[in-house]
Protein backbone atom coordinates (compact mmCIF):
# COMPACT_ATOMS: atom_id res chain seq x y z
CA UNK A 1 0.00 0.00 0.00
CA UNK A 2 1.80 3.37 -0.78
CA UNK A 3 0.42 6.74 0.19
CA UNK A 4 0.82 9.86 -1.61
CA UNK A 5 -0.57 13.52 0.27
CA UNK A 6 -0.54 16.11 -1.84
CA UNK A 7 -2.46 19.50 -1.41
CA UNK A 8 -5.62 20.32 -3.69
CA UNK A 9 -5.23 23.27 -5.75
CA UNK A 10 -5.98 25.98 -3.51
CA UNK A 11 -9.23 27.51 -2.96
CA UNK A 12 -10.50 30.95 -1.14
CA UNK A 13 -11.35 29.61 2.42
CA UNK A 14 -14.35 31.99 2.27
CA UNK A 15 -15.59 30.09 -0.95
CA UNK A 16 -15.21 27.23 1.09
CA UNK A 17 -18.16 28.90 3.79
CA UNK A 18 -20.02 30.43 1.29
CA UNK A 19 -20.01 28.03 -2.47
CA UNK A 20 -18.51 31.53 -4.59
CA UNK A 21 -16.29 31.69 -6.78
CA UNK A 22 -13.96 34.04 -6.15
CA UNK A 23 -9.84 33.14 -5.12
CA UNK A 24 -7.17 33.56 -2.52
CA UNK A 25 -7.53 35.14 -0.01
CA UNK A 26 -7.34 33.53 3.50
CA UNK A 27 -4.26 31.29 2.09
CA UNK A 28 -3.37 29.85 5.64
CA UNK A 29 -6.04 27.67 6.00
CA UNK A 30 -5.78 26.14 2.47
CA UNK A 31 -3.22 23.98 3.34
CA UNK A 32 -5.72 22.12 5.19
CA UNK A 33 -6.84 20.47 2.14
CA UNK A 34 -5.30 17.31 1.61
CA UNK A 35 -5.83 14.61 -0.92
CA UNK A 36 -4.68 10.91 -0.42
CA UNK A 37 -4.05 8.39 -2.55
CA UNK A 38 -4.47 4.78 -1.88
CA UNK A 39 -3.26 2.04 -3.99
CA UNK A 40 -3.20 -1.56 -3.64
CA UNK A 41 -1.24 -4.76 -5.00
CA UNK A 42 -3.52 -5.12 -8.21
CA UNK A 43 -3.01 -1.26 -9.04
CA UNK A 44 -6.57 0.00 -8.22
CA UNK A 45 -5.91 3.58 -7.11
CA UNK A 46 -8.37 5.72 -4.48
CA UNK A 47 -7.80 8.75 -4.20
CA UNK A 48 -9.83 10.93 -0.52
CA UNK A 49 -9.53 14.26 0.33
CA UNK A 50 -10.68 15.98 3.55
CA UNK A 51 -13.03 18.59 1.97
CA UNK A 52 -16.54 17.01 2.01
CA UNK A 53 -14.98 13.45 3.19
CA UNK A 54 -15.17 12.40 -0.35
CA UNK A 55 -13.93 9.69 -3.02
CA UNK A 56 -12.39 11.73 -5.91
CA UNK A 57 -10.97 9.07 -7.97
CA UNK A 58 -11.65 5.42 -8.07
CA UNK A 59 -9.36 3.61 -10.59
CA UNK A 60 -10.50 0.10 -11.47
CA UNK A 61 -9.13 -2.48 -13.84
CA UNK A 62 -11.86 -4.17 -16.76
CA UNK A 63 -11.67 -7.56 -17.76
CA UNK A 64 -8.41 -7.23 -19.47
CA UNK A 65 -6.87 -5.10 -17.06
CA UNK A 66 -7.52 -2.25 -18.51
CA UNK A 67 -7.74 0.91 -15.96
CA UNK A 68 -10.37 3.28 -16.12
CA UNK A 69 -11.91 5.72 -13.21
CA UNK A 70 -14.80 4.82 -12.47
CA UNK A 71 -16.37 7.81 -10.47
CA UNK A 72 -17.71 11.21 -11.70
CA UNK A 73 -15.76 14.44 -9.94
CA UNK A 74 -13.18 17.04 -10.52
CA UNK A 75 -9.62 17.40 -9.82
CA UNK A 76 -9.34 20.26 -7.99
CA UNK A 77 -11.25 21.54 -4.52
CA UNK A 78 -12.71 24.59 -6.94
CA UNK A 79 -14.50 21.95 -9.24
CA UNK A 80 -16.58 20.66 -5.86
CA UNK A 81 -17.18 24.38 -4.57
CA UNK A 82 -18.37 25.43 -8.16
CA UNK A 83 -20.30 22.82 -9.50
CA UNK A 84 -23.70 24.11 -9.89
CA UNK A 85 -26.78 22.15 -8.77
CA UNK A 86 -24.34 20.77 -5.94
CA UNK A 87 -24.01 17.02 -7.15
CA UNK A 88 -22.75 15.80 -3.60
CA UNK A 89 -19.91 13.98 -6.16
CA UNK A 90 -18.30 11.55 -4.02
CA UNK A 91 -18.87 12.75 -0.86
CA UNK A 92 -20.19 12.15 2.75
CA UNK A 93 -23.37 13.76 3.06
CA UNK A 94 -25.32 14.30 6.51
CA UNK A 95 -26.18 14.72 9.56
CA UNK A 96 -29.57 13.17 7.58
CA UNK A 97 -28.28 11.89 4.11
CA UNK A 98 -31.69 11.99 1.83
CA UNK A 99 -34.59 13.90 2.53
CA UNK A 100 -36.63 15.25 6.12
CA UNK A 101 -40.00 16.32 4.90
CA UNK A 102 -40.55 20.44 5.66
CA UNK A 103 -37.09 20.06 7.49
CA UNK A 104 -39.03 19.24 11.03
CA UNK A 105 -38.58 16.68 13.25
CA UNK A 106 -39.00 15.67 17.62
CA UNK A 107 -37.04 14.01 19.84
CA UNK A 108 -38.65 13.31 23.01
CA UNK A 109 -41.15 16.23 22.52
CA UNK A 110 -39.19 18.62 21.33
CA UNK A 111 -39.09 20.32 18.18
CA UNK A 112 -36.51 21.04 15.89
CA UNK A 113 -36.68 22.89 12.57
CA UNK A 114 -33.40 22.43 10.55
CA UNK A 115 -32.62 24.42 7.10
CA UNK A 116 -34.92 23.61 3.85
CA UNK A 117 -32.23 23.33 0.73
CA UNK A 118 -34.71 21.68 -1.63
CA UNK A 119 -37.30 23.08 -2.13
CA UNK A 120 -40.14 23.16 1.22
CA UNK A 121 -37.72 20.06 2.44
CA UNK A 122 -33.93 19.32 4.16
CA UNK A 123 -31.51 17.28 1.17
CA UNK A 124 -28.29 16.12 2.65
CA UNK A 125 -28.09 17.78 5.83
CA UNK A 126 -28.67 21.43 4.57
CA UNK A 127 -26.76 24.57 3.65
CA UNK A 128 -23.22 23.53 5.40
CA UNK A 129 -23.76 19.51 5.03
CA UNK A 130 -20.88 17.23 5.39
CA UNK A 131 -19.92 18.02 1.98
CA UNK A 132 -19.48 20.94 2.45
CA UNK A 133 -16.92 21.09 5.09
CA UNK A 134 -13.31 20.70 5.73
CA UNK A 135 -12.76 17.61 7.76
CA UNK A 136 -9.85 16.09 10.20
CA UNK A 137 -7.47 13.82 8.62
CA UNK A 138 -4.67 11.56 9.55
CA UNK A 139 -3.35 8.38 7.87
CA UNK A 140 -4.03 4.99 9.22
CA UNK A 141 -3.39 1.35 8.55
CA UNK A 142 -4.15 0.94 4.48
CA UNK A 143 -6.34 4.37 4.73
CA UNK A 144 -7.11 7.45 5.79
CA UNK A 145 -9.17 8.27 8.86
CA UNK A 146 -11.25 11.76 8.45
CA UNK A 147 -13.08 13.56 11.66
CA UNK A 148 -15.56 15.81 11.99
CA UNK A 149 -17.36 17.49 15.21
CA UNK A 150 -20.41 19.07 14.05
CA UNK A 151 -21.82 21.17 16.54
CA UNK A 152 -25.26 21.79 18.46
CA UNK A 153 -27.49 23.61 16.44
CA UNK A 154 -25.16 23.02 13.21
CA UNK A 155 -28.29 23.43 10.32
CA UNK A 156 -30.88 22.62 12.95
CA UNK A 157 -29.47 19.72 14.47
CA UNK A 158 -29.18 19.53 18.09
CA UNK A 159 -26.16 17.94 19.67
CA UNK A 160 -22.78 18.08 19.47
CA UNK A 161 -21.65 15.10 16.66
CA UNK A 162 -18.48 13.76 17.15
CA UNK A 163 -18.17 11.68 13.29
CA UNK A 164 -15.49 9.76 11.51
CA UNK A 165 -15.18 7.68 8.51
CA UNK A 166 -12.31 5.58 7.92
CA UNK A 167 -11.58 4.85 4.40
CA UNK A 168 -9.42 1.70 3.22
CA UNK A 169 -8.74 -0.07 0.16
CA UNK A 170 -7.69 -3.91 0.97
CA UNK A 171 -5.85 -5.72 -1.72
CA UNK A 172 -9.32 -7.18 -2.78
CA UNK A 173 -10.30 -4.31 -4.26
CA UNK A 174 -12.60 -3.22 -1.51
CA UNK A 175 -13.15 0.12 -0.58
CA UNK A 176 -14.57 -0.19 3.44
CA UNK A 177 -16.09 2.95 5.06
CA UNK A 178 -16.88 2.72 8.35
CA UNK A 179 -18.87 5.92 10.17
CA UNK A 180 -18.34 6.78 13.77
CA UNK A 181 -20.13 8.90 15.98
CA UNK A 182 -21.16 9.82 19.34
CA UNK A 183 -23.43 12.78 20.64
CA UNK A 184 -23.64 14.68 23.71
CA UNK A 185 -27.72 15.07 23.24
CA UNK A 186 -29.97 13.22 21.43
CA UNK A 187 -29.92 13.91 17.67
CA UNK A 188 -30.46 11.81 14.46
CA UNK A 189 -27.69 10.55 12.02
CA UNK A 190 -27.92 9.14 8.47
CA UNK A 191 -24.69 9.45 6.83
CA UNK A 192 -23.73 8.02 3.14
CA UNK A 193 -21.79 8.07 0.66
CA UNK A 194 -22.52 9.75 -2.28
CA UNK A 195 -20.07 8.56 -5.11
CA UNK A 196 -21.65 8.51 -8.78
CA UNK A 197 -20.47 5.36 -10.76
CA UNK A 198 -19.73 4.87 -14.43
CA UNK A 199 -18.35 1.52 -14.83
CA UNK A 200 -17.33 2.10 -18.19
CA UNK A 201 -14.83 5.25 -17.24
CA UNK A 202 -16.46 8.33 -15.65
CA UNK A 203 -17.10 10.53 -18.90
CA UNK A 204 -18.85 7.73 -20.82
CA UNK A 205 -22.37 8.24 -22.15
CA UNK A 206 -25.27 6.80 -20.18
CA UNK A 207 -25.41 4.29 -17.11
CA UNK A 208 -28.73 3.00 -18.81
CA UNK A 209 -27.38 -0.27 -19.87
CA UNK A 210 -25.38 -1.13 -16.87
CA UNK A 211 -27.22 -4.18 -15.20
CA UNK A 212 -28.29 -3.71 -11.69
CA UNK A 213 -29.95 -6.14 -9.26
CA UNK A 214 -30.79 -4.92 -5.84
CA UNK A 215 -31.84 -7.14 -3.06
CA UNK A 216 -35.05 -5.97 -2.04
CA UNK A 217 -38.66 -7.06 -2.47
CA UNK A 218 -39.93 -3.65 -1.13
CA UNK A 219 -39.37 -0.08 -1.75
CA UNK A 220 -40.97 2.85 -0.05
CA UNK A 221 -42.83 5.22 -2.49
CA UNK A 222 -42.70 8.98 -2.67
CA UNK A 223 -44.72 12.53 -2.70
CA UNK A 224 -43.87 14.83 -5.45
CA UNK A 225 -40.98 16.40 -3.36
CA UNK A 226 -39.44 13.10 -2.82
CA UNK A 227 -40.92 12.63 0.65
CA UNK A 228 -41.55 8.83 1.56
CA UNK A 229 -45.18 8.36 2.02
CA UNK A 230 -45.14 6.06 4.67
CA UNK A 231 -46.28 3.30 2.40
CA UNK A 232 -43.76 0.40 1.95
CA UNK A 233 -44.58 -1.05 -1.24
CA UNK A 234 -43.96 -4.59 -3.37
CA UNK A 235 -41.55 -4.45 -6.16
CA UNK A 236 -43.58 -7.19 -7.78
CA UNK A 237 -44.71 -6.10 -11.18
CA UNK A 238 -43.40 -2.75 -11.27
CA UNK A 239 -40.15 -0.75 -12.55
CA UNK A 240 -38.04 -1.04 -9.25
CA UNK A 241 -38.08 -4.79 -9.67
CA UNK A 242 -34.25 -5.41 -9.49
CA UNK A 243 -34.64 -8.82 -8.08
CA UNK A 244 -32.54 -10.40 -11.15
CA UNK A 245 -30.05 -8.32 -12.60
CA UNK A 246 -31.93 -5.76 -14.75
CA UNK A 247 -30.60 -2.94 -17.23
CA UNK A 248 -31.16 0.11 -15.58
CA UNK A 249 -32.92 1.38 -19.14
CA UNK A 250 -35.53 -1.65 -19.50
CA UNK A 251 -38.27 -0.12 -17.58
CA UNK A 252 -37.46 3.64 -17.04
CA UNK A 253 -39.55 4.85 -19.94
CA UNK A 254 -42.86 3.26 -18.39
CA UNK A 255 -45.74 5.05 -17.43
CA UNK A 256 -45.51 4.91 -13.66
CA UNK A 257 -46.19 7.97 -11.67
CA UNK A 258 -43.31 7.35 -9.24
CA UNK A 259 -40.75 7.32 -12.04
CA UNK A 260 -42.02 10.31 -13.21
CA UNK A 261 -41.61 12.03 -9.10
CA UNK A 262 -38.31 10.84 -9.13
CA UNK A 263 -37.63 11.91 -12.51
CA UNK A 264 -36.19 8.29 -13.30
CA UNK A 265 -34.57 6.07 -10.24
CA UNK A 266 -34.35 8.46 -7.03
CA UNK A 267 -35.88 5.95 -4.13
CA UNK A 268 -34.97 4.24 -1.79
CA UNK A 269 -35.01 0.17 -1.47
CA UNK A 270 -35.86 -1.87 2.06
CA UNK A 271 -32.83 -4.97 1.87
CA UNK A 272 -34.27 -8.06 2.42
CA UNK A 273 -31.65 -8.44 5.09
CA UNK A 274 -31.24 -12.28 6.81
CA UNK A 275 -29.69 -10.59 10.64
CA UNK A 276 -27.80 -6.82 11.05
CA UNK A 277 -24.11 -8.18 9.72
CA UNK A 278 -22.86 -6.89 6.11
CA UNK A 279 -24.75 -8.23 3.14
CA UNK A 280 -24.40 -7.40 -0.44
CA UNK A 281 -27.08 -4.95 -0.68
CA UNK A 282 -26.40 -4.27 -5.14
CA UNK A 283 -24.69 -5.68 -7.53
CA UNK A 284 -23.99 -3.31 -10.60
CA UNK A 285 -22.29 -4.67 -13.94
CA UNK A 286 -21.10 -2.86 -17.18
CA UNK A 287 -21.18 -5.47 -19.34
CA UNK A 288 -18.66 -4.10 -22.25
CA UNK A 289 -15.69 -3.57 -19.79
CA UNK A 290 -17.31 -6.76 -17.93
CA UNK A 291 -16.61 -4.21 -14.03
CA UNK A 292 -18.58 -5.29 -11.43
CA UNK A 293 -19.78 -3.40 -8.22
CA UNK A 294 -20.98 -5.00 -5.06
CA UNK A 295 -22.31 -2.89 -2.39
CA UNK A 296 -21.91 -4.82 0.87
CA UNK A 297 -23.47 -2.88 3.99
CA UNK A 298 -24.95 -3.12 7.54
CA UNK A 299 -27.92 -0.77 6.76
CA UNK A 300 -31.45 -1.30 6.09
CA UNK A 301 -31.91 0.70 2.80
CA UNK A 302 -30.46 2.04 -0.65
CA UNK A 303 -31.36 4.75 -2.35
CA UNK A 304 -30.44 4.42 -5.96
CA UNK A 305 -30.41 7.48 -7.48
CA UNK A 306 -29.92 7.20 -11.34
CA UNK A 307 -28.36 10.47 -12.66
CA UNK A 308 -31.16 12.17 -13.19
CA UNK A 309 -30.42 15.79 -12.59
CA UNK A 310 -27.05 15.21 -14.58
CA UNK A 311 -27.06 17.20 -17.69
CA UNK A 312 -24.00 17.84 -19.87
CA UNK A 313 -23.35 21.57 -17.81
CA UNK A 314 -20.99 20.00 -15.16
CA UNK A 315 -17.63 19.11 -16.92
CA UNK A 316 -15.29 16.60 -15.20
CA UNK A 317 -11.71 15.82 -14.47
CA UNK A 318 -10.96 14.62 -17.27
CA UNK A 319 -12.56 17.39 -19.61
CA UNK A 320 -15.73 15.33 -20.78
CA UNK A 321 -19.08 16.67 -19.91
CA UNK A 322 -21.78 14.60 -17.96
CA UNK A 323 -24.73 14.07 -19.83
CA UNK A 324 -28.19 12.87 -18.49
CA UNK A 325 -27.86 9.67 -16.21
CA UNK A 326 -23.96 9.34 -17.19
CA UNK A 327 -23.78 7.98 -13.25
CA UNK A 328 -25.88 6.44 -10.61
CA UNK A 329 -25.23 6.64 -7.04
CA UNK A 330 -25.74 3.29 -4.32
CA UNK A 331 -26.39 5.23 -1.10
CA UNK A 332 -26.78 2.69 1.99
CA UNK A 333 -28.90 4.14 4.75
CA UNK A 334 -31.65 4.47 6.23
CA UNK A 335 -35.12 5.16 4.40
CA UNK A 336 -35.89 9.11 3.78
CA UNK A 337 -37.93 11.04 5.80
CA UNK A 338 -37.34 8.40 9.07
CA UNK A 339 -37.45 10.59 11.57
CA UNK A 340 -40.64 10.94 10.85
CA UNK A 341 -42.07 7.70 10.61
CA UNK A 342 -41.78 6.49 14.12
CA UNK A 343 -42.55 3.01 12.89
CA UNK A 344 -39.22 2.41 10.65
CA UNK A 345 -35.86 1.52 12.23
CA UNK A 346 -34.76 4.40 14.51
CA UNK A 347 -32.28 6.53 13.24
CA UNK A 348 -31.98 8.09 16.38
CA UNK A 349 -28.92 8.41 18.38
CA UNK A 350 -28.12 9.46 22.32
CA UNK A 351 -25.73 10.18 24.45
CA UNK A 352 -23.49 6.86 25.87
CA UNK A 353 -24.80 5.23 22.40
CA UNK A 354 -22.08 4.60 19.60
CA UNK A 355 -23.04 4.97 15.81
CA UNK A 356 -21.11 2.08 14.02
CA UNK A 357 -21.84 1.23 10.76
CA UNK A 358 -19.89 -0.06 7.53
CA UNK A 359 -20.44 -0.15 3.80
CA UNK A 360 -17.75 -1.47 1.41
CA UNK A 361 -17.74 -0.89 -2.56
CA UNK A 362 -16.32 -3.45 -3.86
CA UNK A 363 -14.99 -4.05 -7.29
CA UNK A 364 -14.33 -7.58 -9.78
CA UNK A 365 -14.67 -8.04 -13.48
CA UNK A 366 -16.39 -10.60 -14.94
C1 LIG B 1 -29.70 12.42 -3.96
C2 LIG B 1 -31.11 12.74 -4.08
C3 LIG B 1 -31.36 13.26 -5.44
C4 LIG B 1 -30.44 14.37 -5.77
C5 LIG B 1 -29.02 13.94 -5.59
C6 LIG B 1 -28.06 15.07 -5.82
O1 LIG B 1 -29.33 11.17 -4.17
O2 LIG B 1 -31.96 11.67 -3.78
O3 LIG B 1 -32.68 13.68 -5.55
O4 LIG B 1 -30.70 15.46 -4.94
O5 LIG B 1 -28.85 13.44 -4.30
O6 LIG B 1 -28.23 15.65 -7.05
Amino acid sequence: MKYIVKSMVPVAVGCLLTGCATSGVRMKAFSSIREYTLKNKNGMIVKITNYGARITSIVAPDRDGNMADVTLGYDSVEGYINAIDRPYFGSVVGRYGNRIGKGRFSIDGAEYELATNNGENHLHGGNMGFDKVVWGAEVVENGVKLTYLAKDGEEGYPGNLKLSVTYTLTDDNEIVMHYEATTDKATVVNVTNHAYFNLAGEGAATINDHVLQINASRFTPVDEGLITTGEQRDVKGTPFDFRKPKAIGKDLETDDEQMKFGLGYDHNWLLDRKGDGMETAAVLHEPKSGRILEVITEEPALQFYGGNFLDGRLVGKSGRAYEHRSGLCLETQHSPDSPNKPDWPSVILRPGEQYDTTTIYKFSTK
